[in-house]
């Protein structure tokens, strides 16, 4: 199947920059949130981050603007009806989105492609919540999805071979690298990563050394971009508390325990650049 339109359910940054990077090879985009502050905020970040390429000289002014106009805000989901593909970006919330992928079940067509960009909860599960789950994939981003060339396609037990194929065809068709990867708690990237950023935030709380040095040594160490703790603002300290939580208990493994001081900056609210605080201030 050729995909023309996407859905993408949830502007926030990962829904964005899926809407962002799909729109900028040529496919026409719905971006659909719960409400107008929500939707509006996205589109109106899409702008900013193709303003700033534009500014750069990386795109064209007219190119920006394309890509712009390729994105349609939706506060709707029957909106989505037409869609060849919806890729669902709502938060990590186990029952938001197998609700939302019950609703989308009986809006889109009979062969649409359901895919989820969740970042460690089952795709068996999730697919599960759709009457043919035969059509329904993960598709796993990473931030910030314009720059980050990775796409994870994972396998639920019931994904088809022709889903699998066409959505793999599909990410290499929008520019980015997939790795073909079976269901299993935080797949494959976030399974190694996450516990390397939740060991840091045990050493800062052990206080072995400081954030800074910390993800100095990580740096200057091992060569990583960016430390892990500057890193953990960076995809939100709520997020990386759900993935903890979800390996800790579907592997029924302690060695995946949370560090209680991400806990305890979730619940006062410090989720790193998207609340303005986390382990830096923004
Ligand atoms: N959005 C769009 N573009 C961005 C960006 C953002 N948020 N942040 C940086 N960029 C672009 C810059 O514009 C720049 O582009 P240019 O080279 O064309 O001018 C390029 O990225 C490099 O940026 P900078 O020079 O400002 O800074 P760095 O060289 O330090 O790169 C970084 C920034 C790309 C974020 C880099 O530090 C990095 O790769 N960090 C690691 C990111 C990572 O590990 N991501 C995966 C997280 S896990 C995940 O997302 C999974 C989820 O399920 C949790």
């Amino acid at each position: 199947m050729k995909i023309q339109t996407v859905g993408i359910v949830g502007a926030g940054q990962m829904g964005r920059g899926i809407a962002q990077v799909c729109a900028a090879s040529g496919l026409s985009v719905l971006l659909n949130d719960i409400g107008e502050t929500a939707m509006r905020s996205g589109i109106n970040g899409i702008s900013s981050a193709l303003d700033r390429l534009a500014s750069k000289g990386k795109i064209s002014e007219s190119d920006a603007t394309a890509i712009g106009a390729r994105i349609t805000g939706s506060v709707t989901l029957q909106d989505l009806a037409t869609c060849d593909l919806v890729i669902e970006a709502a938060t990590e919330d186990l029952r938001v989105k197998q609700d939302i992928l019950a609703r989308l079940d009986s809006i889109v067509r009979q062969d649409t492609i359901v895919a989820t960009n969740t970042s460690s909860v089952s795709v068996t599960k999730l697919g599960a919540a759709l009457a043919n789950p035969e059509r329904f994939t993960g598709l796993h981003f990473f931030n910030p999805v314009p720059v980050m060339e990775l796409v994870e396609v994972i396998r639920g037990i019931q994904t088809s071979d022709e889903t699998f194929d066409t959505v793999i065809a599909f990410a290499k068709r929008i520019g980015k690298s997939p790795i073909d990867v079976k269901n299993s708690p935080g797949f494959v990237v976030n399974r190694i990563l996450v516990p390397m950023i939740n060991e840091a935030i045990f050493a800062l709380h052990e206080r072995l050394a400081g954030a800074e040095e910390i993800d100095a040594g990580m740096k200057l160490g091992a060569g990583h971009p960016m430390g892990p703790l500057a890193l953990a603002d960076l995809i939100g300290l709520d997020t990386l508390l759900a993935i903890m939580d979800v390996l800790c208990r579907d592997f029924n493994d302690p060695k995946y325990r949370p560090a209680p001081l991400l806990r305890e900056l979730v619940d006062a609210g410090h989720l790193g650049r998207k609340s303005g605080r986390g382990f830096y201030a923004y």
